[in-house]
């Protein structure tokens, strides 16, 4: 088999690979996203991530609140328990916790033991995110959200969305950061045939891998030339994908018709941040928003692309839902081969392999 120039093959065998996969441990230092901050209110809302199972709500005055959804005494679930002002109460034995989860009374006796509690963590409430963080809670340090500020932007209008996705995040990652799959695994909504085979650019900074795909000149999908008014095959296509941090993937998308002379035509802006918090190593909260900075107005037209978008979004859950079950029946000669396009991907997954991996030898310590 002769091979391009450019191709790199790389065979990873499942044990040996220095890639994250979904064995990889959860990197806890590190902003995720909770939940929408309009999600979380007065009732108790349970959640799992990174594993754990979290408890959140808001007290009188409106603040956000994390903490472990376990009761001290016998583990009820403080989720299926009682709100009382700032204060929870047990619904098994009746231990009250306050907001900072001290237990501060025991029903069946008078003295409440002291110095006794639930673990909190760190929330911060940017726009419509509510980040948590999971790990270290004296290195939650507000300059390293991968914050936003388009997704709040007057000169943006925003939409957004919510899947529970059967698949690692990992691999959720790697979806994005290699939009080769429009061609093939969204033909139907969002690809295009020219997609995958156009011309692209890497970037392998430490900690933020990208690849941009300039694809011109083309017909768009029906979802983008009826947003744009780009129709006929002489449109631009310029994808960047960015991985910006473990729990935030950015696709920005830029779109003009080459037909009309540079200093006039419009240039249209469709940027998606695709938040990925593990539920468990299977599982993901995906959180999306999806934003655009032209017709701000035409809340029509910002609903017909948010339904095109995650029509095709739905094919990456599902198909990365049916990627899941293949890995579950993978054994030790599972192995997987990477090509030239990878390469961002690839180093991202060392990147995360390596994060964990330095996060375990810090606890082990
Ligand atoms: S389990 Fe909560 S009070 Fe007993
Ligand atoms: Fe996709």
């Amino acid at each position: 088999m002769t091979l391009p120039a450019e191709s790199i093959i790389v065979r990873s065998r499942k044990a040996a690979s220095p890639m994250a996969n979904r064995e990889t441990p959860f990197i806890f230092n590190e902003w995720y996203v909770a939940a929408f901050a309009s999600d979380i209110g007065r009732d108790l809302m349970p959640r799992t991530l990174l594993g754990k199972r979290v408890v959140l709500f808001r007290t009188l005055d409106g603040t956000a609140v994390a903490m472990d959804d376990r009761c001290v005494h016998r583990s009820f679930p403080l989720s299926r328990s009682t709100l009382e002002g700032d204060t929870i109460v047990c619904n098994y034995h009746g231990f009250r916790y306050d907001a900072r989860g001290d237990l501060i009374q025991v029903p069946s006796q008078k003295a409440c033991p002291q110095g006794i509690g639930i673990r909190t963590y760190p929330l911060l409430e940017k726009g419509p995110l509510l980040w948590i963080w999971m790990g270290d809670a004296e290195r939650a340090d507000e300059s390293l959200l991968p914050d936003q500020p388009w997704t709040r932007a007057d000169d943006w209008r925003c939409t957004r969305d919510y899947f529970l996705h059967p698949g690692n995040y990992v691999s959720m990652h790697e979806n994005l950061l290699d939009l080769t799959h429009l061609s093939f695994l969204h033909a139907n909504t969002i690809g295009t045939p020219d997609f995958a085979p156009a011309p692209y650019k890497l970037g392998l900074k430490e900690g933020h891998y990208s690849l941009v795909r300039s694809v011109i000149p083309t017909r768009l999908p029906e979802v983008w030339s009826r947003s744009t008014g780009i129709h006929g095959d002489t449109a631009a296509r310029i994808i960047t994908s960015e991985f910006l941090s473990p729990a935030l993937h950015r696709v920005g998308g830029r779109y003009y018709d080459t037909a009309l002379p540079e200093h006039s035509r419009p240039t249209f802006h469709i940027f998606t941040a695709h938040i990925l918090t593990p539920e468990t190593r299977n599982s993901m909260h995906y959180h999306i928003i999806h934003g655009r900075d032209f017709a701000l107005d035409d809340e029509a037209l910002g609903q017909a692309m948010h339904t095109g978008l995650i029509a095709a979004f739905q094919e990456d859950v599902e198909g990365l839902g049916a990627l899941e079950r293949v890995l579950d029946s993978a054994d030790e000669q599972h192995y997987e081969i990477s090509v030239a396009s990878d390469a961002p991907a690839a180093a991202m997954r060392v990147h995360l392999k390596r994060r964990a991996e330095l996060e375990q030898q810090r606890l082990g310590a």
